[in-house]
């Protein structure tokens, strides 16, 4: 079978050249890590579960009027996305406090937060996505002012839509990450949702049990990865076996 031509890959995802120019495929591994890949494992299934999961996220924010990457999924483990300029910054929308937010100002995780706060991580592994203000983002040119402000209420967009379906199926957003491209149609540039969203890059507890039911159980040794996606996918109908 002929390969397609490697972009980039990831440590969770590869990116492969798409049928039409301005196309990739993302192609969603097994592999998880955490801690910059300090902790490494293959968990069966995985991969799909996030190309549903992401997929079932970004129709849904694009019915909103959200504009995102996604053009549609090919099969079990790729979609069709547009090619987008990343911005090198992780976005990060938190409700509650948990994770590096709770750790670095010494809060109890799970702490309801005043409003909803959005904070921005320089994307560079190897210096461990350092957080970042605002000020620096301006000042070395990774993004405008302009693009700034309409990050902000694109995330908030976001955090409102996800929180929202997320509360409908029992389960609490407490934070999670984006990542924004550019795209450009003829001369005029759009910022869309890029990347994936999935509990891979959310917190999600059930809102009975306090269960977690992303990432997290893999950081923190919590049971089996799988069982805590497929109970994600389940709630929201969006089991691959219902394809
Ligand atoms: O670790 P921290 O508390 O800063 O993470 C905030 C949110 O962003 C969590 O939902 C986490 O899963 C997500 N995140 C991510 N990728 C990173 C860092 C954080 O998806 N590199």
């Amino acid at each position: 079978m002929a390969r397609r031509k490697l972009v980039y890959e990831g440590k969770a995802k590869i990116l492969y050249e798409g049928p039409e120019p301005g196309t990739l495929v993302q192609y969603f591994k097994d592999d998880a890590t955490a801690f910059n890949a300090e902790k490494k494992d293959v968990i069966d299934g995985k991969g799909v579960l996030n190309n549903r999961l992401s997929e079932f996220f970004m129709l849904g924010l694009q019915r909103i009027g959200v504009p995102t990457h996604f053009i549609r999924r090919l099969n079990m483990r790729e979609q069709l996305i547009r090619q987008v300029e990343i911005i090198p910054l992780e976005v990060i929308v938190r409700n509650f406090a948990a994770g590096s937010m709770a750790k670095r100002l010494g809060m109890e995780e799970g702490t309801p937060l005043p409003r909803p706060i959005v904070e921005f991580s320089y994307k560079d592994d190897s210096l461990g996505d350092p957080l970042v203000p605002e000020e620096y983002i301006i000042a070395f040119g990774w993004a405008s002012q302009q693009d700034l402000d309409d990050i902000v209420a694109l995330a908030l967009r976001v955090n409102d839509f996800m929180a929202g379906v997320m509360h409908g199926v029992g389960i609490k957003l407490v934070d999670f990450k984006i990542e924004i491209g550019r795209v450009w149609d003829n001369d005029f540039m759009r910022l869309v949702v890029a990347d994936e969203i999935s509990p891979d890059s959310c917190r999600l507890w059930d809102i009975e049990s306090g269960r977690k039911l992303d990432k997290d159980v893999f950081r923190q040794d919590l049971g089996d990865l799988a069982d805590a996606y497929t109970e994600v996918a389940k709630r929201l109908g969006v089991m691959p076996s219902n394809a």
